[in-house]
């Protein structure tokens, strides 16, 4: 059976609910099964996130773990060796139960993939998954045949090394995650995600600045510690778990010291929950986005929108006295969607930090961090366009589509064509009522202005990013260059989305 039929057909039948033209009254088409294929599985009641069953909560206030570290098998200088295996693993997270979690070894998150400018990396994947998969090495500039494409897959009980060297300036916070055709939503919802430093050898910020490690997930549990499979809303909304986990903890506890500063790298690897990030009684300063460090510091925010698959650094100073505590939280945000999405009316703890009594002398931060050059003039223009919609459905009901110009991916296809090393603007409009994070594979950009109810804003400062944000009917300009040659994804990175096709390909041609 067609796997994106499947999906299609599940979608249909929560179109049908909510419209109030079928729905769960027993009459409608909802109730009927599509002609000439099995029945999709009863439909759970449709809501996002499910409707709030008396699950008991997770252990809350464990100190925070730090992340482990995948270990490099080689010896060489410069060379980084490792093997990640696509397995199976439970563990105990509600009493009494256990819950299946599709890994990388065995770990949620994914072991912490620690590596250096100039390095050579060389990584084996073992799928010991019952679905294809591939690593995909977001926001890194790896070769297209390097870089886990849907059209590269390995199959379950196979394996393939990925290889690439990481060039000088690439320095930042990335991540690695599967990104086959149609079930990369699965995989990533089930636990596989890891994140993966790229450190320069001169790094600006002082050593003594200690840094903190936070990956923030999304995990549905159901009250039999299930990871129950998308509903027909999740598919159209995006999916939203009932627990935001740090580090794969629930509510964990960080301490911090009275004057300490620390960076914190944070990766949002949910499939669709905006993070709208706020530390009560303290600012954040920004000092750097998805692909390093920012020229200079940016101070005294009091909250930072991390969409999925954003990544950002900042420094949280401890500006009160022992023993104060203070509350890493997300705040609701308003990302458009069908009937309830549970993150835009829910402020939601994410992490406590706690003062010692040990004091720690400020330090200060340099003003200057990094000398990201301007891309500079754009010679060529191309614009995209995000919408999603009704199609026709069977029977004269609808089904939700989202298309990047009107069409949906098609592994086979190519969208767009780009010359290597040429300076593009590229125009991303957003014509739907929903937000939708714009994904480039390959490279990284930087944003020019951001253009909602015609009132265009200016980018304060040139950042180094490979997602940013388009909010309902927003339009975003940015600048762009790729230096490879070959085929690169680029999409919407609530994965749900992108695993119905709100995807492109880019063929970057001499
Ligand atoms: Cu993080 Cu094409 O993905
Ligand atoms: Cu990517
Ligand atoms: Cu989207």
């Amino acid at each position: 059976m067609d796997r994106r039929r499947f999906i299609v057909l599940g979608t249909a039948g929560s179109v049908a609910v909510l419209t109030g033209c079928g729905g769960s009254d027993g009459g409608g088409m909802a109730a009927m099964p599509p002609t000439g294929t099995a029945p999709p599985p009863a439909d759970p009641p449709v809501s996002n996130p499910p409707p709030a069953t008396p699950v008991t909560p997770l252990t809350v206030g464990q100190p925070l773990n730090d992340l482990v570290r995948l270990a490099n098998t080689s010896t060489t200088p410069n060379e980084f060796a490792a093997t990640l295996v696509a397995q199976r693993a439970s563990k105990a997270m509600l009493p009494g139960t256990s819950t299946e979690f599709w890994t990388y070894n065995s770990m949620v998150p994914g072991p912490l993939i620690d590596v250096f400018e100039g390095d050579t990396v060389r990584i084996r994947l073992e799928n010991q998954l019952s679905q294809e998969t591939t690593v995909h090495w977001h926001g890194l500039p790896v070769p297209p045949a390097q870089d886990g494409n849907p059209m590269d897959p390995i199959a379950p009980g196979a394996s393939r090394i990925y290889e690439f060297t990481l060039p000088v300036g690439s320095a930042g916070t990335y991540w690695y995650h599967p990104h086959p055709h149609e079930f990369t939503a699965e995989q990533v919802f089930r636990g596989m995600a890891g994140l993966l430093i790229v450190r320069s050898r001169t790094d600006p910020m002082p050593s003594a600045i200690e840094e903190t490690l936070l990956v923030i997930s999304d995990l549905r549990l159901a009250a039999d510690g299930t990871i129950p499979a998308n509903t027909p809303m999740d598919w159209q909304n995006g999916r939203e778990g009932n627990y935001v986990l740090v580090n794969g903890q629930y509510q964990p506890v960080l301490t911090i010291n009275p004057g300490q500063s620390q960076r914190w790298r944070i990766l949002n690897a949910t499939n669709a929950r905006y993070l709208r990030l706020a530390l009560t009684g303290h600012t954040m300063t920004l000092i750097g986005t998805d692909g390093g460090l920012l020229r200079s510091p940016v101070p005294g925010l009091d909250e930072i929108l991390l969409a999925p698959a954003e990544r950002v650094e900042v420094i949280v100073t401890a500006s009160l006295s022992s023993p104060a505590s203070a509350v890493l939280r997300t705040l609701p945000y308003n990302r458009g969607g069908m009937g309830m999405v549970g993150s835009s009316s829910t402020t939601i703890p994410l992490l406590t930090l706690t003062y010692t009594s040990a004091v720690t002398a400020a330090v200060a931060l340099p003003s200057a961090l990094n000398s990201i050059a301007d891309l500079g003039v754009p010679t060529t223009t191309k614009r995209l366009v995000f919408s999603s919609g009704m199609g026709m459905g069977g029977m004269g009901g609808g089904m939700m589509s989202f298309l990047i110009d009107g069409k949906s991916f098609d592994p086979a296809r190519i969208d767009l064509t780009s010359r290597v090393n040429e300076v593009e603007q590229w125009t991303i409009e957003n014509r739907s009522s929903m937000d939708h994070p714009f994904h480039l594979h390959g490279t990284q950009f930087q944003v020019v202005s951001r253009t909602r109810s015609g009132v265009t804003a200016t980018e304060p400062y040139l950042a180094w990013r490979d997602t940013v944000n388009v909010a309902a009917f927003e339009t975003v300009v940015l600048n762009v260059v790729q230096h490879q040659l070959g085929k690169r994804m680029y999409h919407c990175h609530i994965l749900e989305h992108e695993s119905q096709g709100m995807m492109g390909v880019l063929d970057v041609v001499a």
